[in-house]
């Protein structure tokens, strides 16, 4: 996977590189590049956003602005973008970021995310040159940069190969495998710390009612 992050922040994410899992996908060929759009604006003094029309608070990033980024970006009109790959602007009211929505993302081969400053994007860079707005939550971050890299955490160990070989992502919390319900509950050693002792049955050794009783305590935690 390719994943460009837009973002005015570039240096952000060179922590993020870091992370084990994402260095672990950057091993295995796939891509996390930052753009900067205050690189290619065609505005005096790497100028990128304005005050909005209509007056209030705060600062909406340009819409000349983005497409001079991704047309440096992709060389095309970026008004064709959406039909040759996933486009993202991360906006605090988008679609909510869940399991089903990182997989969906990581079978994509062509990702990009755009984070929004300030009070967020003009509109027209949305209705244009995006596919998709998604959120992390109904809350309001200062920028997408955090929300872009909870998304791409998500998504990016999802990715064949790239959690370690004791990890899975197949059976874990709110997955297809355990039909969407959290996950049960793990322990390991001491067995016994302080008298509180591990089930069991997870001592027993016997993998089928482990499994059974596992998928129980899943069933059982998805209860309202
Ligand atoms: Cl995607 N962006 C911002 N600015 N705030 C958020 C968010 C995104 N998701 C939750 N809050």
């Amino acid at each position: 996977m390719n994943l460009d992050v837009f973002t005015l922040f570039p240096q952000w994410f060179e922590w993020f590189r870091t992370q084990r899992h994402v260095a672990n996908a950057l091993e295995l060929g796939h891509t996390v590049d930052c753009i900067d759009p205050r690189e290619s604006t065609p505005l005096k003094w790497g100028q990128v956003d304005d005050t909005p029309f209509g007056g209030g608070a705060g600062m909406v990033l340009r819409v000349d602005v983005m497409e001079a980024a991704l047309r440096a970006r992709y060389g095309v009109d970026p008004e064709s973008l959406p039909a040759q790959r996933r486009v993202i602007a991360l906006t605090p009211g988008g679609r909510l970021l869940d399991d089903a929505l990182a997989g969906e993302l990581a079978a994509e081969p062509d990702v990009t995310l755009l984070c929004g400053r300030y009070e967020g994007f003009d509109e027209r860079i949305l209705e244009h040159f995006v596919t998709d707005q998604v959120s992390i939550g109904r809350y309001v971050l200062a920028g997408g940069e955090l929300a872009a890299m909870v998304v791409s955490d998500a998504v990016l160990r999802k990715l064949p190969g790239v959690l370690g070989k004791d990890e899975s992502a197949v059976e874990e919390s709110f997955s297809v495998a355990l039909e969407g319900a959290p996950e049960y509950p793990h322990y390991t050693r001491p067995a016994d710390w302080r008298g509180w002792a591990v089930p069991d049955v997870l001592l027993s050794g016997h993998h089928e009612r482990i499994r059974e009783w596992r998928h129980e305590q899943s069933r059982r935690r998805s209860l309202p």
